[in-house]
């Protein structure tokens, strides 16, 4: 990592990172996962207003990216958690959040290694279950068949309904992919 990303980061991560334990006190309404150089979180804060954003992620030098480039205006509605999503849904509140954001998650295309999906049918739930009614899980994959595995998985959760896609920052793996599939699910009362 370069130097002026850790500078970054032991500046700006006690303004704006969060352990995990303590996203509830934050109580954030959108969450983008997997943000990696942060393009996705910047777009979000471009395209919202007051909402609050919490960026995770688990690779530290995107971390540093990300601080490096957040507007100053915004310290009060963004936060950073480095970390696994996993660890992280636990401590967010059910039946909070507008919208869940997985730009381009890894697609694992070994068979051997699809159990490190991170958008399986039995962690699906769990995300899920963190959307508000009319909250909104957004996924991008270049991976047909990861696609494919979390369609079903969504069709299977009787409490989403497929619905319009948000619009999508371009991202560094976006802008790679040839074709992108766009997978949005919107949670609705059972
Ligand atoms: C293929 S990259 C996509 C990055 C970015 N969204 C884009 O579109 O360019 C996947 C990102 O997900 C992050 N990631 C992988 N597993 C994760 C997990 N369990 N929790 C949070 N982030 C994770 C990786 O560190 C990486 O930054």
């Amino acid at each position: 990592m370069s130097a002026a990303k850790r500078d970054g980061l032991e500046r700006l991560w006690p303004l704006y990172g969060l352990e995990a334990e303590s996203v509830a006190e934050f109580s954030p309404q959108i969450i983008d996962v997997g943000f990696g150089n942060g393009e996705s979180t910047l777009d979000l804060i471009s395209r919202t207003c007051t909402e609050r954003i919490l960026a995770v992620d688990i690779y530290r030098p995107g971390v540093a990216s990300l601080l490096l480039s957040l507007p100053a205006d915004q310290a009060q509605r963004v936060r950073i958690v480095r970390g696994d999503i996993m660890e992280v849904l636990p401590f967010v509140a059910p039946e909070t959040l507008q919208l869940i954001q997985v730009l381009f998650p890894d697609p694992w295309p070994k068979r051997r290694h699809s159990r490190r999906r991170l958008l399986r049918p039995d962690t699906l739930p769990l995300f899920t279950s963190r959307l508000a009614r009319d909250g909104v899980l957004f996924v991008a994959s270049d991976d047909h068949g990861y696609a494919g595995e979390i369609h079903q998985a969504c069709r299977r959760l009787s409490d989403l309904a497929v619905t319009r896609p948000p619009s999508r920052a371009s991202t560094k793996y976006g802008r790679r992919s040839d074709s992108v599939y766009e997978l949005a699910w919107r949670r609705v009362a059972t």
